[in-house]
């Protein structure tokens, strides 16, 4: 019996498909997902949110244009396709299928819940309108896809803004409800908020963002760049006059790509009475010279469409390759079978009809005791070796269904899982006996 390797932890990452990255989405989220997905002993999935961008976007040319810019940019950033898995949502169709298993264990009262609809219905019912007016049931099922694009690749972390964490939690208890149900399929998915990054101040000093209208386009022309770093907003100190870098916008963007002695000079420099100008000066060489190589990357991608669609075309292979088979044990797990194996005679209760596995104790022409363990469309999980007695096989055959699973470990090199059988299928199986015989 192979006991299951622990398997790497694997990171899941979503970008919806809207609007055009800005530096603070660089800092924020496309630098440190990068660098997180060289790291090793760590699987990354990352894809393009474009189904997520229907929800807010009905502009088809904006869904497209953002779609090759967001992949862009996160190639021209250093995202390796050959290491991670890198896809378009709407690449994989098994997300859509999935989200309706999904949507039939998620309660209503929950999503009523979610922040995006209560948000929405809180605006309409502050002025008065009907609560659900302009509110798409797109909108109100939003977690529901969004658990669906976690759940499908059993991500272990999921990391996210503080505005995320909350549909991380209802994918868990989506998981948890599913398996409650069907059997051990899915994998409870954890939020990874990264404290330490930064949250980049936009040009008024508010938090950068496209809602704000106060961002720098990553991949703005050089000469633009410069123009838009000169309109960041300062107070009015005089060249001479010390200048506080607390809650200046500029020295904190200068933070985010400087390193530490170069932020420790700036310091120094605001100290010293450097004027704004200068300031900004600096500001701009050094998120030039970080923005540079990678902006000569991303204009040569966005002129070739073809190239990244192919990358998406191999990615998406990649993440079908998880999501197919996945897919066909969800759709047998909930029932949707086909008819040729109906389990043996109807069975009445219900815990009976969600799988009904059998072990079946027999002697060999070696004058052994053996055992197997087959589901419910008498598919073989597991085989034993041969036991002395009749008594052992009995014995382990007890233990595994008293102890479940765990009473694997007792068996080294007396049972072996059968060919094309997933850990999880037997797991399962095996669980079965736990929950009926408790
Ligand atoms: N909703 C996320 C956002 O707005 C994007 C997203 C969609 C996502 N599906 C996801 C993020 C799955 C993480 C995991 O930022």
């Amino acid at each position: 019996m192979s006991t299951a390797s622990p398997s790497p932890q694997r990171f899941l990452t979503g970008i919806t498909t809207t609007g055009t990255p800005h530096l603070g989405n660089f800092v924020g989220s496309i630098r440190p997902s990068v660098a997180a997905s060289r790291l090793p002993g760590v699987q990354s999935f990352y894809f393009l949110a474009d189904y997520h961008a229907l929800i807010k976007c009905d502009d088809p040319a904006r869904i497209q244009r953002s779609t090759l810019e967001i992949a862009a940019s996160w190639l021209a950033a250093g995202l390796d396709p050959e290491r991670v898995t890198f896809y378009r949502q709407s690449d994989v169709p098994e997300i859509t299928e999935f989200t309706w298993l999904l949507t039939c264990v998620t309660g209503k009262g929950v999503l009523n819940r979610a922040h995006a609809y209560k948000a929405a219905v809180d605006k309409n019912q502050a002025t008065g309108n009907d609560p659900d007016a302009d509110v798409t049931a797109g909108l109100f099922m939003y977690p529901v896809l969004m658990g669906a694009d976690i759940l499908m690749f059993k991500a272990h972390k999921v990391p996210v803004g503080r505005d995320q964490i909350q549909h991380i939690e209802m994918a868990r208890d989506m998981a948890q409800r599913f398996n409650h149900l069907y059997g051990e399929h899915l994998v409870l998915p954890e939020a990874v908020v990264e404290e330490s990054v930064a949250l980049l101040p936009g040009l008024d000093g508010r938090k950068m963002s496209k809602s704000y209208d106060n961002t720098i386009p990553l991949f703005t022309p050089r000469d633009q760049l410069r123009k838009l770093i000169a309109g960041i907003l300062t107070d009015s100190r005089a060249p001479g006059e010390p200048k506080e870098v607390e809650g200046s916008a500029l020295f904190q963007i200068y933070q985010a790509f400087a390193s530490e002695p170069e932020t420790a000079a700036l310091r120094q420099a605001y100290a010293d009475g450097i004027s704004w100008g200068d300031a900004k000066q600096l500001l701009f060489e050094r998120v030039e010279q970080e923005v540079a190589p990678m902006r000569e990357r991303y204009h040569a991608m966005v002129n070739d469409p073809t190239h990244i669609e192919a990358l998406l075309q191999a990615g998406a292979e990649k993440a079908r390759a998880v999501a197919t088979p996945l897919m066909r044990e969800l759709r047998h797990a909930v029932g949707l079978r086909a008819l040729g194996a109906l389990p043996a005679a109807a069975a009445k209760s219900k815990a009976a009809k969600a799988a009904a596995p059998t072990f079946k104790q027999y002697r060999e022409k070696d004058g052994r005791f053996y055992f197997k363990l087959l589901d419910a469309d008498a598919r073989l999980l597991l085989q034993s070796q041969g036991f002395e007695s009749p008594r052992d096989a009995a014995m382990a055959i007890s233990n595994l269904q008293k102890e479940g699973p765990a009473a694997l470990a007792a068996l080294p090199g007396q049972v072996a899982l059968a060919q094309g059988i997933t850990h999880i299928e037997l797991d399962t199986a095996l669980r079965f006996f736990a929950a009926t015989h408790a």
